[in-house]
């Protein structure tokens, strides 16, 4: 039995990911604005924890609700950041809380949890990257916000991966394809059950130490940084 942390379980991927987990009779700890009610007959094996990754203080107080071990965090939660989708448009408010939601949540919850991870088995952390988010994959611009935020997301990885790879923690930027979701649209080829079943067979069971640090698929394959 797994122990994980999962974020943004509301809806989207996040969603199918909480229904993976908790049908195969793992331990959830689930983060997100609201839950969805099919999860509570889970009972026990469930426990959400109601947070807004645009609020720090809100953050650290979620991260503090988490008593038990976790083995493994996966961050799921994301702003498309549509008020900040082009350089002719820049509202700096938008653009920040996007990079907040983004790339600094996910940096404070990696710190705060750590401690936890530490206390559980395989201490994997995966960041749920994209593709928009590669630099030299970048020559159609827009997505501002959100290429930017993913971008420095993914440096985030790498700091963790750099800093905490030697105490056997376990750092990735996955990217989960194009999936139907309310930000990938109704023309991706992947439903939400295909990509979450992708994504937890990747970290149960591709995901090792020799990963650490990778921008990858959920086949284990490189994307270009
Ligand atoms: N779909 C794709 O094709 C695709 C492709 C590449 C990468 N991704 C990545 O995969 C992840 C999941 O995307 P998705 O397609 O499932 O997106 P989605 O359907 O739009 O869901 C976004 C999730 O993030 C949560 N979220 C947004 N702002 C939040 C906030 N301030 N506080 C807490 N939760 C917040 C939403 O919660 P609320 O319901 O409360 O808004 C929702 O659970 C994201 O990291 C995304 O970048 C997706």
């Amino acid at each position: 039995m797994t122990r994980v942390l999962i974020t943004g379980v509301s809806r989207g991927i996040g969603e199918g990911l909480l229904r993976q987990y908790l049908a195969r009779g793992h331990h959830v700890h689930a983060m997100g604005r609201s839950c969805p009610d099919w999860a509570v007959a889970y009972g026990s094996a469930l426990r959400f924890i109601p947070c807004d990754m645009a609020d720090p203080i809100a953050l650290e107080a979620a991260c503090d609700a988490v008593a038990e071990p976790l083995d493994s965090i996966i961050v799921s939660a994301a702003d498309f950041g549509a008020d900040a989708y082009l350089l002719e448009q820049i509202d700096p408010a938008a653009f920040a809380r996007t990079f907040q939601i983004n790339c600094i949540s996910p940096a404070m919850l990696a710190s705060k949890l750590k401690p936890k991870l530490e206390l559980g088995e395989g201490r994997k952390i995966v960041f749920m990257s994209t593709g928009n988010a590669s630099l030299s994959g970048n020559t159609q611009g827009a997505m501002l916000a959100y290429r930017t935020s993913k971008s420095a997301l993914n440096q985030l990885m790498r700091n963790i991966a750099a800093e905490w790879g030697a105490s056997g923690f376990t750092a990735v930027a996955l990217n989960p394809g194009w999936v139907r979701t309310a930000m990938g649209g109704e023309n991706a080829p992947l439903t939400v059950e295909e990509a979450s079943a992708a994504i937890y067979g990747f970290c149960q069971f591709t995901l090792s130490p020799a990963l650490n640090g990778r921008f990858c698929n959920t086949d284990g394959s490189e994307l270009p940084w």
